[in-house]
Parts: structure tokens; sequence; C-alpha cells
């Protein structure tokens, strides 16, 4: 281990994560000093919604601290329920069902969509990792093709026509680039080649769509899509992981998930706070139109400064600085001026793509994006970034 751990150093790799000392909003108390917070996946700042708050208060006092048991068992709770159903409405599809993340949604689903070699799973190169670690549980062929790249991902569909259940995984929105899947033309050809479509939406529920229903209401593509897995740890300010779609989808992953089966169920504060969070999202759109005129604005701003902001579609805006010590530089330098912006470097992305990584949240205020960006400009020429 501490080979292992020595090595992670000398390549500048380990990870040493900052503390927060407040609750994670956009001016926030990180390693003891003011900070403004552009590191966050709070996109609408529900985490600290007074009324999703008070949920989760209130159902700890009704319930106690913990269900006692799995779900399967003896720990499925009424308000259990009443959050899974909820989402569906959100999301406008016939059922869902609640997982302890969207890690172990992910990690538990796709295993039992598959059988063996007869069958393929068909895979955006830029997935997220739990989506990897779902398909390395199997034992179905693999296939992967170019970001984005819809003649790639036709090619591969022609080339295992054959093969007996064929099922194409795509995140909704890249967490690392911001940019979107092409959902259309993934299930034009997915419809065309019999293959089912699973959509990882983590960061687009809350973001895409009207009011934040989603990629697939982004696209009106509503039942051309089997999955569509979300997560509560990003804009719904919770915790937990969706999986929502047709009724026979929530009984199969019920019945199959080993993430699902084996694992103890959520405290019920969770999920009356994941209850409170959807209904929060339905009747105050204005958090949603806050968070788009940010993003529209900072991004806008970022470019006029002259910085390059990669592919970015939406409130993930990275800041694109070429090689790793670039970033880290960039990063550190922002830090110094009380600006959290992490520096993504490789091997999370190609050597030569390194970036910090900005995301917009509904809280940040003008002078807040107006603050950060004077730092940016201020910095930026020192890089020879802009
Ligand atoms: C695309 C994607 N899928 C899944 C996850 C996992 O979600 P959760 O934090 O709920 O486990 C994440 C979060 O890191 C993500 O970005």
């Amino acid at each position: 281990m501490k080979e292992r751990y020595d090595s992670l150093r000398s390549q500048g790799l380990e990870w040493n994560p900052p503390t927060l000392e407040t609750a994670n909003l956009p001016r926030c108390t990180m390693d003891g000093r003011p900070t403004i917070m552009l590191s966050a996946n709070n996109y609408l700042n529900l985490t600290s919604h007074p009324k999703v708050i008070e949920a989760m208060i209130e159902a700890t006092r009704k319930y106690g601290a913990g269900s006692g048991s799995v779900r399967a068992i003896a720990g499925t709770m009424d308000i259990h329920l009443e959050a899974e159903q909820k989402v569906a409405e959100f999301k406008g599809v016939e059922a869902s069902l609640i997982y302890s993340a969207g890690y172990t949604a992910n990690v538990g689903l796709i295993p039992t969509l598959v059988q063996g070699k007869q069958d393929v799973i068909i895979s955006d190169e830029l997935n997220h990792g739990s989506i990897i670690d779902g398909v390395r549980l199997t034992k179905a062929q693999r296939a992967v093709y170019g970001h984005n790249d819809m003649g790639a991902l036709e090619a591969v569909l022609k080339e295992h026509s054959e093969a007996d259940r064929k099922l194409v995984i795509t995140d909704g929105v890249f967490s690392m680039d911001g940019d979107i899947a092409p959902l259309a033309e993934i299930s034009a050809l997915a419809e065309e080649y019999g293959a089912m479509v699973y959509v990882d939406d983590c960061h687009g529920e809350g973001v895409l769509g009207d009011g934040g229903a989603g990629i697939v209401d982004h696209f009106k593509l509503q039942g051309k899509v089997d999955f569509e897995i979300g997560s509560f740890s990003k804009a719904l300010g919770v915790q937990g992981g969706i999986v929502a779609g047709s009724e026979d989808v929530r009984t199969h992953a019920l019945n199959h998930s080993r993430s699902w089966l084996l694992s103890g169920s959520q405290p019920p504060g969770v999920a009356a706070a994941q209850k409170a969070a959807v209904e929060v999202l339905m009747s105050e759109p204005e958090h949603h139109a806050r968070l788009w005129e940010n993003t529209n604005y900072f991004r806008d701003e970022l470019q006029s400064l002259g910085f390059d902001t990669g592919l970015s579609q939406t409130p993930i805006i990275p800041v694109m600085c070429g090689e790793s010590p670039n970033a880290k530089a960039l990063s550190q330098a922002l830090a110094d001026e009380g600006v959290m912006a992490g520096a993504i470097t490789f091997p999370m992305v190609a050597r030569e793509k390194a970036r910090v990584r900005t995301q917009m949240s509904a809280g940040l205020s003008r002078d807040d994006l107006n603050e950060v960006l004077r730092i940016f400009e201020k910095v930026g020429p020192g890089l020879g970034l802009i």
C-alpha cells in the first residue's frame, strides 16, 4: 500500500480533499477560508432549501434515523414509496425505483439487463465510471464507440446485429465536458437495430428539459428510452439513485438488482428530503430558470475574456488549459483568490485536455459571478490562457 501511495504522490495524483466547515453554498468556508464555490453539483442549491431540510427533520422524528432493514424484507416505508411516486410523476413515467446512490443504480441494474456472450453492451467512450463498473460485472460482449459519434455507434450496431440483446448506454450530460448526448439520434439508431436505450442522466436531472425534467424531456423522447438513471446527489440536493421507466422496469430492477436487494434501505429522513426536493423543483421553477441565466452569462463572459470553454452546453463549464500543470496552476491561482474550481487532469481526461471545471448554480448572484470573472481575468494572462 505504501509503495502504491508513494507512487501516486510522486506523480501528483493523490487525493487530498479539502474540508467544508459550512453548508455547500455558493459562499462557503473551506479549509478555514471564505470561498466562492464553483465545484458543487448542487445546481439548484436544494441542499439547504428550508422545505427539504424541514422534511428531513420531520421524517426523522416520525420514523427514526434508520429504516432497520433492507427494502426487500422489512425496510420499505410508506415514505420510500411516496418519494418514488413523486419521481415518476415528475419524470412523466409509470414508475421509479430509488437506490442508495446513482453509483449503485448503475452497478446494480446494468448486469440484470444482459445475460452472457450472446448479448452486447455498447457504450460511449466517455461514460461515467459507475457505468464502466456495471458493465464489468457482466459476461456480455462489450463495444465502445467514439464520444457522441453516431457513425461509430451505427458501425458497432451493424457489427453486432446478430447479438441477442443489445444495450446502448450513454451519459446524458458528460460530466467532464458538459456536453449533451445526441439522444434523439441514439434512440433512432437503437430502434432501427433493435437495441435497448439506457441513459445516465445524473447531471441532466433538474438541469435539462422543461423545469429540469431531464434529457428525455429535453429531446421530447418520452416512451423511447427504456432506462433513465438519475441521482439525488446533484441538482436535487440530497442523496440517492433513481431508475425511472415502465412499471415492468421497476419490478424487474427490484427483483434482480443485487445492490438494491442486498443493502439497507435509505434513512426515512433521506426519503422524505428526496420527495420534498422533487416537489420544490415542480413548484418553484425560478431555481431552474436562474441556473440557466447564470450558466449563459458566465459562459459568454468567460468566452469574451478569451477563455476556451470546450464543448460545454450545460452548467458544467470547463476552462480548457492544455497540459495538466496548467490546469493545476489555474486552480491554485483561483484558490489563492478564494475561488474553488478543481483541476481535472490526466488520467481523468486526455493528457493535453486538462482543464479547470466550473459548475454553475442557481444561488450564485451576479456579483459573485462578476467577482469570479475579475479573478479569471487577473490570473489568465500570467498562465498564458488568454
Ligand atoms: C454520470 C454520473 N453517473 C453516476 C454518478 C453517481 O451518482 P451518485 O453520486 O448518486 O452515486 C455520477 C456522480 O458522480 C455521475 O456523474
